[in-house]
Protein backbone atom coordinates (compact mmCIF):
# COMPACT_ATOMS: atom_id res chain seq x y z
CA UNK A 1 0.00 0.00 0.00
CA UNK A 2 1.35 3.32 -0.50
CA UNK A 3 2.38 5.73 2.18
CA UNK A 4 -0.12 8.30 1.52
CA UNK A 5 -2.86 5.18 1.37
CA UNK A 6 -1.17 4.11 5.07
CA UNK A 7 -1.64 7.32 6.55
CA UNK A 8 -5.11 7.55 6.13
CA UNK A 9 -6.17 4.31 7.52
CA UNK A 10 -3.84 5.43 10.40
CA UNK A 11 -5.89 8.55 10.53
CA UNK A 12 -9.05 6.94 10.41
CA UNK A 13 -8.31 4.62 13.10
CA UNK A 14 -7.41 7.99 15.36
CA UNK A 15 -10.82 9.31 14.25
CA UNK A 16 -12.25 6.27 15.40
CA UNK A 17 -10.45 6.16 18.68
CA UNK A 18 -12.59 8.92 19.83
CA UNK A 19 -15.34 6.74 20.45
CA UNK A 20 -13.33 4.28 22.67
CA UNK A 21 -15.54 3.56 25.46
CA UNK A 22 -12.89 3.03 28.36
CA UNK A 23 -14.50 4.24 31.57
CA UNK A 24 -12.14 1.69 32.82
CA UNK A 25 -8.85 1.40 31.55
CA UNK A 26 -9.14 4.74 30.18
CA UNK A 27 -6.75 3.25 27.45
CA UNK A 28 -8.02 4.67 24.15
CA UNK A 29 -7.48 2.36 21.20
CA UNK A 30 -8.91 2.77 17.55
CA UNK A 31 -8.66 0.32 14.16
CA UNK A 32 -8.95 0.76 10.64
CA UNK A 33 -8.88 -2.13 8.18
CA UNK A 34 -9.32 -1.70 4.47
CA UNK A 35 -10.84 -4.36 2.39
CA UNK A 36 -9.48 -5.76 -0.74
CA UNK A 37 -12.50 -3.28 -2.80
CA UNK A 38 -10.73 -0.24 -0.85
CA UNK A 39 -13.75 0.07 2.03
CA UNK A 40 -12.39 1.28 5.34
CA UNK A 41 -14.12 -0.30 7.97
CA UNK A 42 -13.10 1.29 11.90
CA UNK A 43 -13.80 0.07 15.21
CA UNK A 44 -12.85 1.14 18.96
CA UNK A 45 -12.54 -0.92 22.33
CA UNK A 46 -15.66 -0.95 24.12
CA UNK A 47 -15.22 -1.96 27.47
CA UNK A 48 -17.68 -3.58 30.59
CA UNK A 49 -17.83 -3.64 33.95
CA UNK A 50 -17.29 -7.29 33.69
CA UNK A 51 -13.63 -6.93 32.01
CA UNK A 52 -13.92 -10.06 30.19
CA UNK A 53 -17.05 -8.73 28.10
CA UNK A 54 -14.50 -5.76 26.62
CA UNK A 55 -14.34 -5.87 22.59
CA UNK A 56 -11.04 -4.36 21.63
CA UNK A 57 -10.57 -1.87 18.61
CA UNK A 58 -9.63 -4.87 16.33
CA UNK A 59 -12.05 -6.93 16.89
CA UNK A 60 -14.72 -3.86 16.42
CA UNK A 61 -13.54 -3.23 13.17
CA UNK A 62 -12.84 -6.62 11.92
CA UNK A 63 -16.54 -7.89 13.27
CA UNK A 64 -18.38 -5.02 11.74
CA UNK A 65 -16.91 -5.43 8.34
CA UNK A 66 -18.19 -9.16 8.62
CA UNK A 67 -21.42 -8.46 9.78
CA UNK A 68 -21.48 -5.66 6.38
CA UNK A 69 -21.05 -9.05 4.30
CA UNK A 70 -17.41 -9.07 3.52
CA UNK A 71 -15.78 -12.34 3.43
CA UNK A 72 -13.21 -13.78 5.35
CA UNK A 73 -9.58 -12.67 3.78
CA UNK A 74 -10.93 -9.84 1.92
CA UNK A 75 -8.72 -7.67 4.64
CA UNK A 76 -6.06 -6.09 3.05
CA UNK A 77 -4.52 -3.91 5.72
CA UNK A 78 -4.95 -3.27 9.01
CA UNK A 79 -3.80 -0.30 11.39
CA UNK A 80 -3.65 0.45 15.57
CA UNK A 81 -4.27 4.16 17.33
CA UNK A 82 -3.89 4.34 20.29
CA UNK A 83 -2.27 7.30 22.46
CA UNK A 84 1.24 5.61 23.59
CA UNK A 85 4.65 6.27 23.82
CA UNK A 86 5.81 3.07 22.04
CA UNK A 87 4.15 1.01 19.31
CA UNK A 88 0.70 -0.57 20.00
CA UNK A 89 0.43 -3.91 19.58
CA UNK A 90 -2.90 -6.03 19.01
CA UNK A 91 -3.65 -8.11 21.99
CA UNK A 92 -3.34 -11.96 21.22
CA UNK A 93 -7.22 -12.65 21.54
CA UNK A 94 -6.82 -10.14 18.32
CA UNK A 95 -4.25 -11.91 16.35
CA UNK A 96 -5.92 -15.10 16.76
CA UNK A 97 -8.85 -13.52 15.22
CA UNK A 98 -6.71 -11.75 12.26
CA UNK A 99 -5.47 -15.31 11.80
CA UNK A 100 -9.26 -16.28 11.10
CA UNK A 101 -9.86 -13.68 8.99
CA UNK A 102 -6.41 -12.87 7.16
CA UNK A 103 -4.30 -13.90 4.25
CA UNK A 104 -1.57 -14.30 6.67
CA UNK A 105 0.99 -11.34 4.64
CA UNK A 106 -1.95 -8.96 5.41
CA UNK A 107 0.02 -5.93 7.11
CA UNK A 108 -0.87 -4.59 10.10
CA UNK A 109 0.43 -0.84 10.53
CA UNK A 110 1.27 -0.36 14.44
CA UNK A 111 1.57 3.50 15.73
CA UNK A 112 2.77 5.61 18.45
CA UNK A 113 2.56 8.93 19.82
CA UNK A 114 5.44 10.54 17.53
CA UNK A 115 3.97 9.42 14.72
CA UNK A 116 6.28 6.91 13.45
CA UNK A 117 4.83 3.55 11.77
CA UNK A 118 6.08 -0.05 12.23
CA UNK A 119 4.60 -2.55 9.97
CA UNK A 120 4.43 -5.80 10.75
CA UNK A 121 2.30 -8.78 9.04
CA UNK A 122 -0.41 -11.28 10.74
CA UNK A 123 2.23 -13.73 10.08
CA UNK A 124 4.69 -12.22 12.39
CA UNK A 125 2.32 -11.46 15.15
CA UNK A 126 1.39 -15.16 15.44
CA UNK A 127 4.18 -17.27 13.66
CA UNK A 128 3.03 -21.26 13.72
CA UNK A 129 -0.97 -19.96 14.24
CA UNK A 130 -3.69 -22.47 14.88
CA UNK A 131 -5.62 -21.88 12.03
CA UNK A 132 -7.29 -25.71 11.25
CA UNK A 133 -8.22 -28.72 13.14
CA UNK A 134 -7.54 -30.87 10.12
CA UNK A 135 -4.55 -32.21 11.18
N1 LIG B 1 -7.10 -2.86 23.64
C1 LIG B 1 -7.46 -2.74 22.33
O1 LIG B 1 -8.57 -2.31 22.01
N2 LIG B 1 -6.56 -3.11 21.39
C2 LIG B 1 -5.28 -3.45 21.65
O2 LIG B 1 -4.52 -3.63 20.72
C3 LIG B 1 -4.82 -3.60 23.03
C4 LIG B 1 -5.85 -3.40 24.07
C5 LIG B 1 -8.05 -2.36 24.65
C6 LIG B 1 -8.75 -3.39 25.48
C7 LIG B 1 -9.09 -2.56 26.71
O3 LIG B 1 -10.27 -1.83 26.49
C8 LIG B 1 -7.95 -1.57 26.84
O4 LIG B 1 -7.35 -1.54 25.56
C9 LIG B 1 -6.93 -1.94 27.89
O5 LIG B 1 -6.50 -3.23 27.75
Amino acid sequence: MENSEIKKLIEEAHKVKEHSYSPYSHFRVGAAIKMDDDQVFTGANIENVSFGATNCAERSAIFTALSAGYKPKSINAIAVAGDTKDFLPPCSICRQVMVEFCDPETPVYLTREDESILTTSVRELVPFAFETMDM
